[in-house]
């Protein structure tokens, strides 16, 4: 998790910095930091909280720190030690020349900090980075050299790290290296910068080199030597990013979420394009390398994935074992992984990633590709770690998500599943012509539909205001609309702090409903298909038990209106597809719910966009 940034060249370094991890924000909240180098001296400038707080330090002395050329910046999401001021990011040794700011865990801390203190080091903080800071140095005080110094300390650490840094000593300097967590450098006009991920660069240049595990980068204002661990100097593989910075704007909105929310249709439109061009024409996947041959042998696919990517695998498993006849299991990444799992030659391993950068579904890939599975990666960044190990890819294409609660990726996760069991049933030849063409047809005219719902929220909003009170929220639904439920009910809690729980309709006389009162409100996703009357039933017994009801459909069924309380619509639709439909008007009332609330909506407490840590 957390952010880094790094700028080394002719422009004053705090702007960009600052800009940098304004851009990355969504990363981690906890607490911000730059260390810059004026008149040969390092500077650090840390803050507890919100980007802001630090922005105000630097604003009241922008004069003096402005007059740096060079720095490194970090915005944390605390794993080692609390989230305050003196555990804030960079961090530095006992006599104040060195600085870094690290991304990921150094797992042997406690015995580094242990012989480093016997060495007399001096720790002012919890954390485990400040270990590499007094590593870093006592190399340094060795070899008078900052590339070998860095390239000595990585020996000795075990863990995840990306890490950047500088030493008074060498002012044009900052050295950069990476093992498991992203970072990537941007190439200017005799200027570089440095970024775990392109929102923090791209406004800047669009010309980039990805680091990859193990390799060290060295910059001056005019030159970047990049070597692998063992000093073999490395060719700089250069690439164009695909991004535009126009991404990182609200574009008007009040947040990133409700501009990713309107963004959906387009999303819709840019996943399909290419690959769904006619009814009658077969899916185009390029980067998905599964044959006739290698489906045939397939007896199993095994999906891994968190979060909300996890409930898009749980919509696919519906769409696949429907189109496919594949048997398909899907669970948590950090569930799969540290166990025995049957995985194995004729197992489909995919793994959906927004970020492709979670570290528990790298590591469940990681484990299924060493049993000898085929992996495939559905990711909206094809250029992460988990994209660069795949097999097989489907990039989803939704462009950059800036709002930590995550909604046009589910969407275009979503819909890519649609694609890759389309695919998939075609090459196998497992479905109906007239079931592959009717689906294809539904897809293509879906972005009017989620235009139509857009464009009338005001149920929404007068459902949002009447529920914001509630403590709890039950959402339920059945068949391939649970996931919906579970996606619907994880936005509510993520952004209005509300205990939300998705349960399907058929479980709900289990047990949860001893928890039903004039209090609790139940959302029904009443979709019409082979569960609805089945849904139905279920919300007579939840009203049975004096629940407030509130039914999401498409049905315009006129003895709703004496079983629900709030009705939202959304228009007809086949109910194979009616996952990627009946998620618009949860996203958004969770989101009208957060934001009556007062919440942040875009950067919820605890929380950070990517998890790269386990
Ligand atoms: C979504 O709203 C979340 N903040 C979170 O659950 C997220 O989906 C999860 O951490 C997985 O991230 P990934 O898709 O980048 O792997
Ligand atoms: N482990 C470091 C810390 O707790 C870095 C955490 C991160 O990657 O956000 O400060």
């Amino acid at each position: 998790m957390c952010g880094i940034v790094g700028y080394i060249g002719s422009k004053s370094a705090v702007d960009i910095l600052l800009d940098g991890l304004t851009n990355l924000e969504y990363r981690g909240y906890d607490s911000a930091g730059v260390a810059v180098n004026i008149d040969g001296q390092v500077e650090l400038y840390k803050a507890e909280g919100k980007l802001q707080n630090l922005k105000d330090i630097v604003e009241a002395k922008k004069a003096h720190i402005e007059k740096s050329t060079i720095g490194i910046g970090h915005i944390r999401w605390a794993t080692h030690g609390a989230p305050t001021t003196v555990n804030a990011h960079p961090h530095s040794c006992n006599c104040g020349k060195v600085a870094v700011v690290h991304n990921g865990i150094i797992e042997n801390y406690k015995e580094l900090r242990e012989r480093l203190e016997k060495q007399g080091c001096v720790f002012r903080s919890q954390t485990d980075t400040e270990t590499v800071a007094h590593l870093v140095a006592s190399k340094y005080a060795q070899t008078k050299d900052l590339t070998e110094a860095v390239r000595l300390a990585t020996q000795e650490i075990e863990g995840a790290y990306a890490l950047c840094v500088i030493h008074q000593d060498v002012k044009d300097t900052i050295v950069a290296t990476r093992r498991n967590a992203p970072l990537l450098v941007g190439i200017g006009e005799n200027e570089y910068y440095i970024a775990s991920d392109v929102p923090a660069i791209i406004q800047y240049t669009k010309k980039a080199m990805y680091l990859d595990d193990n390799q060290i980068v060295t910059l001056t204002p005019t030159s970047m030597k990049y070597i692998d661990e063992n000093k073999n100097p490395l060719e700089p593989k250069v690439e164009i990013l695909p991004w535009e910075p126009v991404a990182l704007s609200k574009m008007g909105y009040k947040h990133f979420m409700l501009k990713e929310i309107h963004e959906q249709p387009d999303v819709v439109r840019n996943v399909l394009s290419g690959k769904l061009r006619a009814i009658d024409e077969a899916i185009t996947l390029n980067e998905v390398t599964l044959d006739k041959d290698n489906l045939k042998n397939l007896n199993r696919i095994q999906v891994v994935a968190c979060g909300t990517s996890l409930h898009a695998a749980m919509v696919g498993k519906y769409i696949i074992e429907q189109l496919c006849g594949i048997a398909v299991d899907v669970e948590p990444a950090s569930e799969f992984i540290y166990r025995r799992t049957i995985t194995d030659k004729n197992t489909l391993v995919i793994g959906v990633s927004q970020s492709g950068e979670t570290a528990d579904t790298i590591t469940a890939v990681r484990q299924a590709k060493a049993l000898g599975s085929h992996i495939l990666i559905v990711t909206n960044r094809p250029d992460s770690t988990m994209a660069r190990e795949a097999d097989s890819l489907v990039p989803v294409n939704a462009g950059i998500e800036v709002s930590v609660a995550a909604t046009k990726s589910y969407m275009a996760q979503v819909i890519s599943f649609y694609l890759l069991a389309l695919y998939m049933a075609e090459v196998k030849e497992s479905a109906a012509k007239e079931d592959i063409q009717k689906l294809k047809h539904e897809l293509i005219i879906l972005p009017q539909k989620i235009e139509k719902v857009l464009s009338h929220k005001e149920d929404i909003q007068i459902c949002a205001r009447k529920f914001s009170g509630a403590k709890d929220f039950i959402f339920i639904a059945r068949g391939i609309n649970f996931p919906t439920a579970l996606e619907g009910a994880l936005k509510l809690k993520e952004i209005s702090y509300i205990n939300a729980t998705g349960y399907t309709a058929g479980e709900l006389k289990h047990g949860p409903i001893a928890m039903l009162d004039e209090s609790m409100p139940v959302l029904s996703i009443l979709m019409k298909g082979g569960v609805y009357e089945k849904i139905l039933s279920n919300s007579e017994e939840a009203k049975a038990r004096n629940a407030r009801m509130i039914a999401l459909t498409n049905s315009e069924d006129q003895k709703l209106k004496d079983l629900f309380e709030n009705i939202m619509y959304v228009p007809e639709i086949d109910e194979m597809l009616s996952p990627a439909l009946a998620i618009v008007p949860l996203q958004l009332l969770a989101y009208y719910i957060a934001e009556f609330l007062g919440k942040d909506v875009d950067q919820p407490r605890n929380l950070a966009k990517s998890v790269t840590v386990e």
